[in-house]
């Protein structure tokens, strides 16, 4: 079978053979489809990068079809049902493969070794406002860590590119449990990193100031089990801002901010806060039917439903909702859940919802779990945000070095006025 793809330009009657490789043609072999010579040539467009690959990856795999989710060709399930630790699953991100036991102890000591914060980056931090977002903070924050370490823009040492890796996994937790005790005015908690990744970050949150705080074994491997489904996703728009931001050359806690940025939209990390919501208005449920109706006469969506790529059970989902059980075990049912859970059957039974393949996604049940876990609604982005740095480092790293890569520059139709004469402001 011929790998090419034929194409007649009905304009011209000109016929071009466009090679094929991956089920994919090179936009760039269409720039030889012109009407004259000097024509600029063939582009495709594209807007919000729908149909475009732009990137040759082999960090994450999904086939939203059949709802199924890979990191490094190994399915999420099985992390998540089998990684002791997040940082495993860092490493098999950042590295490609699973860690053996002493390459683990090594990039766990290597990332400890990173977790506290430079004291005037903790003055940063104490200096928003009282009531500052977290997310806000957290963000600024990773951005102002580029002038803590100049060293960063040395991008194509592997060394100093492991360094920031292992500051940037390492600093996260302590930065974002410091603008969320900033936010309440609480004294901040250095980290302990006698506890594992996920132990530390819930000692910095909760514990307050000398008073005993002893970390619950579930809420332990209930984070260390959301944090490895947040650990990556692969195209997604923050992903998508990183290898961008990070085609520049800049130095990767530039990207990071930047990425953890385009991550806060409600678009992207903010979902699982709109589920909160929408289950404290529904209420109880009995009120549930009638959200359905309004749902299907397009008065509104339900949120935690639907998918961009997943036409199927979100796979984070499932795992997620047996997750949920261990923890309400503990906490005590949340009232919120027996509402999403009928949510839930009533919708996968229903006509509408099965007709336009709309599952819940893993937003539905993440935020009951934080949220009974003690967590904040405003904290949610930060939680998304400190698993996704392991997938956002990864990208950037296999973009940076893959030497197909150039600097992002997307081209534009122009549809706007050509060559028009300035005129001065009282003729205007
Ligand atoms: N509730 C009700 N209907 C929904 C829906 C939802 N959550 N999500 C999609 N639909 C409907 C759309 O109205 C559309 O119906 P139509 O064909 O009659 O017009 C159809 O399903 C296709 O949806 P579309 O908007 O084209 O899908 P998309 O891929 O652009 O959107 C999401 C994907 C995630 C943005 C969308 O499903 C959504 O807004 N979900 C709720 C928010 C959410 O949970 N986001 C977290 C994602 S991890």
């Amino acid at each position: 079978m011929p790998k090419t793809l034929t194409i007649i330009d009905n304009r011209t009657g000109k016929k071009y053979e466009i090679p094929v490789e991956n089920d994919t043609i090179k936009a760039a072999d269409l720039r030889q489809i012109k009407i004259r010579d000097d024509d600029f040539g063939m582009l495709s467009y594209d807007p919000a990068l729908m149909n475009t690959a732009a990137v040759k990856s082999r960090i994450t795999f999904i086939d939203g079809d059949k709802g199924i989710l890979e990191y490094r060709g190994y399915p999420i399930e099985q992390l998540a049902e089998n990684s002791t630790s997040y940082l495993e699953v860092a490493y098999l991100l950042i590295n490609g493969e699973l860690p053996n036991k002493q390459q683990l102890e090594a990039w766990r000591a290597d990332i400890k070794r990173h977790t506290f914060i430079h004291e005037n980056v903790k003055k940063l931090t104490e200096g928003f406002r009282y009531d500052a977002h977290p997310m806000g903070t957290f963000i600024s924050t990773i951005a102002a860590l580029t002038t803590f370490y100049p060293d960063a823009k040395e991008i194509f040492d592997p060394a100093m590119r492991l360094t920031q890796i292992h500051r940037l996994i390492g600093k996260a937790t302590t930065i974002a449990a410091f603008s969320y005790c900033h936010s309440l005015g609480r004294p901040l908690v250095y980290p302990a990193n006698e506890l594992s990744y996920t132990g530390n970050f819930l000692n910095m949150m909760f514990k307050i100031g000398e008073s005993r705080y002893d970390v619950d074994p579930v809420f332990e491997h209930a984070l260390t089990v959301l944090f490895i489904l947040h650990a990556d996703h692969e195209q997604n728009c923050s992903t998508n801002v990183m290898r961008s931001i990070g085609s520049s050359h800049v130095d990767p806690y530039s990207a990071v901010a930047g990425a953890a940025a385009a991550l806060w939209g409600p678009l992207h990390g903010g979902a699982n806060e709109a589920v909160i919501r929408m289950l404290d208005e529904i209420g109880s449920v009995s009120n549930v039917s009638s959200i359905i109706n309004d749902v299907k006469d397009g008065k509104r969506k339900l949120m935690g439903f639907g998918h961009r790529v997943y036409k199927n059970y979100d796979p984070r989902a499932k795992v997620i909702k047996k997750l949920a059980d261990q923890v309400f075990a503990v906490t005590g049912r949340n009232r919120k859940l027996d509402i999403a859970l009928e949510l839930e059957r009533i919708a996968l039974e229903d006509e509408y919802f099965i007709k336009r393949k709309l599952y819940p996604n893993v937003d539905f049940y993440s935020g009951l779990i934080y949220e009974t876990m003690g967590f904040r609604m405003n904290f949610f982005p930060v939680l998304f945000a400190i698993p996704r740095i392991a997938g956002w480092l990864a990208h950037w790293q296999e973009h940076i070095l893959d030497l197909e890569q150039k600097i992002t520059r997307p081209r534009q139709v122009y549809i706007g006025h050509r060559g028009k004469t300035w005129l001065p402001i009282d003729k205007r």
